[in-house]
């Protein structure tokens, strides 16, 4: 297939993976780049400037197709050391950044000039058209639906993806809620130019986390997700569990006065042993309503194939057949 970010990323196929906390290391991403997608190392877990240049060196040896870095620009006290990640980035060779969080328009000039192309994620039109603005090269729309932070606003992709097609110029792609061929060519029809996905790509042989993760997501359905953080604007979509209970009925008791510390026990550093011990209770992690959709724990190549394989029936089948029929 051939699209505007097939083509801007030089990829076979318009499936990126977004960047994941504890589980977008070189495996993973390696893996969906060999496989005709676009792959990203999550760039904050590596914790050090020099751990992400390694990270970056041990996924080159896994492949040698296009992949890329995601960089969250989080609210911190004491923020990451951005510029040496970028340092980094630039230092490893690699040409794709995945922005997200806050808008990357301080870091632009240093990754423009290093000849990277950046896709930066968020969750509104109006920040679709500031990254626009900025001159990152495509957005990845991040729907309500989303695992992880869905922003303030509350709108479902059926409608924020149309709108974006409308607002911007640069190519985007759909993210949030997206699993199969059903979704990519539902957003293709949409405007959007590819899918994003994170949560299906926990549940495949590659991801690198424990084997009770990818079956805590394919026990889910639709409706185990709980929005958290909701009182501190730093809404969250997480699976439910003992741990998300207790934080949201400390939400409930303490209202507008809760601080970050007191929910603190439940989120603050969890993902290890989330990810790499398998200790589903020891707090909230980020997952999508997709949940719903994924039912078994394929390799990536076969997720990938079958998604665009499916995705052709459902073009020349389904969708042309409709027309013949009405003809
Ligand atoms: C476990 C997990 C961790 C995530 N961590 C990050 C992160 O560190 N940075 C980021 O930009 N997005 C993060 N995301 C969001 C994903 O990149 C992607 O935008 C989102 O999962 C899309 O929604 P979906 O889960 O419905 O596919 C995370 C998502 C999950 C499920």
């Amino acid at each position: 297939m051939k699209t505007r970010i097939t083509e801007l990323f030089g990829i076979e196929h318009p499936i990126i993976q977004g960047g994941m906390h504890y589980v977008g290391f070189a495996e993973l991403a390696s893996a969906v780049s060999n496989a005709g997608g676009l792959g990203l190392i999550t760039g904050l877990t590596q914790r050090t400037p020099e751990n992400l240049g390694k990270e970056i060196a041990r996924c080159r040896e896994m492949t040698d197709k296009p992949f890329g870095v995601n960089l969250t620009f989080l609210p911190a006290v004491t923020p990451p050391d951005y510029p040496g990640f970028i340092r980094a980035i630039i230092e490893g060779g690699v040409k794709i950044v995945e922005t997200a969080g806050n808008n990357p328009q301080k870091y632009m000039p240093a990754l423009k000039e290093a000849g990277i192309k950046v896709i930066h994620k968020c969750t509104a039109v109006r920040h679709a058209l500031k990254a626009e603005a900025v001159g990152c090269d495509a957005v990845s729309v991040d729907g309500f639906e989303c695992g992880g932070h869905p922003g303030e606003d509350d709108v479902p992709n059926m409608i924020l993806l149309p709108r974006a097609a409308e607002a911007l110029k640069i190519p985007f792609v759909a993210s949030g809620g997206m699993a199969d061929a059903r979704s990519l060519v539902a957003a293709l029809a949409m405007g959007a130019d590819g899918m994003n996905m994170g949560t299906r790509f926990i549940a495949t042989q590659e991801a690198p986390v424990h084997v009770h993760v990818k079956e805590a997501i394919v026990a889910a359905s639709e409706l185990d997700t709980r929005l958290i953080m909701r009182p501190l604007r730093n809404t969250e979509r997480v699976l439910n569990n003992a741990s998300v209970q207790r934080l949201l009925e400390k939400e409930r008791e303490l209202g507008p006065q809760l601080k970050f510390a007191d929910i603190a026990e439940e989120i603050a550093g969890v993902y290890p042993a989330i990810m790499q011990r398998g200790d589903m209770d020891a707090g909230g992690w980020s997952c999508g309503m997709v949940a719903g959709l994924i039912h078994d724990i394929p390799t990536v190549k076969e997720l990938i194939d079958r998604i665009m394989g499916e995705s052709e029936t459902l073009i020349r089948g389904r969708l042309e057949g409709m027309l013949a029929t009405a003809a």
